[in-house]
């Protein structure tokens, strides 16, 4: 096991009716920025709901919507500028990760006298943010306990990302019952998410490592097993609460602990999402699968414990390769049996820009850990995934 250092300060507050409690959590604030995305919290109620919450306790706000999927630098400035404008103090975050990564920059972004994306771009280091809250409405990129955000800059279509222990929430308020209004292709791409943010974290040359390999694993497994009943019924409050802490957990620093992790397979995809505006999840469906046939070699052994492990493929079945090759198949199978695209071709994404984004994921060296992908290999690894 790697040494490591682990801490993840963000408070959960899971289960029915969990977000008639941010009034309360956001009381020492003046004056807040309430932060969402394209108006789908508007449709189920749940914008109405938090406006009275907070009104109950007597917190003041202004808002700013319109975050879009894979959100964008742009609107992080105009939010910057609301920020200082109103004095607003902290943040809520109301959505996915995208309104989530937004309402963080906008929080590093109104506490620095520069441009912020100096921040992207490692021109700047962050000293200090403004606090945010969140309401999660979607199961997938972990943002609400994760210490990260990724925009992307229309300038370029850069899509990069900051990391810094002061972007953890400081709460993230989780309901299952708030997934129910997402139609199936947006669950099955944060079933996709998670299981790319497990993944990440699995392969890896770190020895000794059993507890969190079997963490993963589990994690995995559970996402399987209710991926699927989370899908076949919108209601199902029992699937929706294991899918959403399941996607909490899988990125909020636990799983990796004393690992060394991947994150190679994220680096490509980041550049099919910047360019295509494809959605996260299933990027990583198509990527991560054409990233294990690329990889599998680098060890072999583990590759088999996964397909044995999480996909229950027999020993028996035969030597350590087909066994190995085996689980990639059943996680593809999976990604299909959910209605993910498991090629470039399915989610429409032609053959002309592959060396750009070959380039673009390598620019500042190579990525990944369990194979160091250099440019020349991220194309290896789009060409198997065409
Ligand atoms: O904008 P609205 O109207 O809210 O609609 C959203 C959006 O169209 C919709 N949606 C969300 N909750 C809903 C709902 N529709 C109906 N009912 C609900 N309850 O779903 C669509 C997708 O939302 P988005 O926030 O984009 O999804 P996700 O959570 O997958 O976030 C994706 C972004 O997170 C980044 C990705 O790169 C991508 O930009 N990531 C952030 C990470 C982090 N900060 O730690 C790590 C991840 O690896 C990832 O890179
Ligand atoms: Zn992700």
């Amino acid at each position: 096991m790697e040494n490591f250092y682990f801490v993840n300060p963000t408070k959960i507050i899971f289960g029915h009716d969990a977000e008639m409690r941010v009034g309360s959590e956001l009381k020492p604030y003046k004056k807040v920025l309430l932060h969402y995305g394209g108006g789908s919290i508007k449709k189920q109620g749940l914008y109405d709901r938090v406006v009275k919450s907070l009104q109950e306790a007597g917190v003041e706000w202004v808002e700013l919507g319109g975050v879009k999927p894979n959100p964008v630098f742009s609107l992080v400035e105009e939010g910057v500028r609301l920020c200082s404008q109103h004095n607003v103090e902290m943040i809520l975050a109301v959505g996915g990760g995208s309104v989530i990564d937004s309402a963080k920059a906008i929080a590093l972004g109104a506490c620095y006298e520069g441009n912020s994306w100096d921040f992207f771009e490692n021109k700047a280091k962050p000293q200090s943010a403004l606090p945010v809250g969140v309401i999660l409405t979607i199961a997938a990129a972990g943002s609400e306990s994760s210490d990260s955000t990724v925009i992307t800059k229309e300038e370029g279509l850069l899509k990069r990302f900051v990391s810094h222990s002061m972007l953890f929430p400081k709460f993230a308020i989780l309901n299952p019952e708030l997934t129910y209004t997402l139609p199936s292709y947006q669950i099955a791409c944060g079933i996709a998410d998670i299981s790319a943010h497990i993944m990440e974290r699995y392969f890896t040359h770190s020895k000794s490592v059993d507890i969190s390999d079997r963490l993963c694993e589990a994690a995995l497994k559970t996402l399987i097993t209710y991926g699927p009943r989370a899908i076949a019924n919108p209601t199902d409050y029992e699937a929706r609460a294991e899918i959403l802490w399941t996607g909490t957990i899988a990125h909020n620093g636990l799983l990796g602990a004393g690992r060394i992790e991947d994150w190679g397979s994220h680096m490509v995809e980041h550049e099919i999402s910047g360019i295509y505006d494809v959605a996260h999840g299933a990027g990583l469906a198509v990527v991560f699968p054409a990233w294990m046939k690329y990889v599998y070699q680098e060890d072999m052994q583990r590759f088999v414990q996964f397909a044995v492990r999480v996909w229950g493929v027999d020993y028996a079945f035969g030597e350590s390769e087909r066994i190995a090759l085996e689980g990639i198949e059943r996680l593809e199978r999976f990604y299909q049996q959910i209605g993910m695209p498991v090629s470039l071709q399915e989610l429409n994404i032609p053959e002309d820009r592959l060396d750009e984004m070959a380039e673009k994921a390598t620019r500042n060296g190579p990525v990944g850990n369990f194979k160091k992908l250099s440019q020349a290999d991220v194309m290896n690894i789009l060409k198997l995934a065409k």
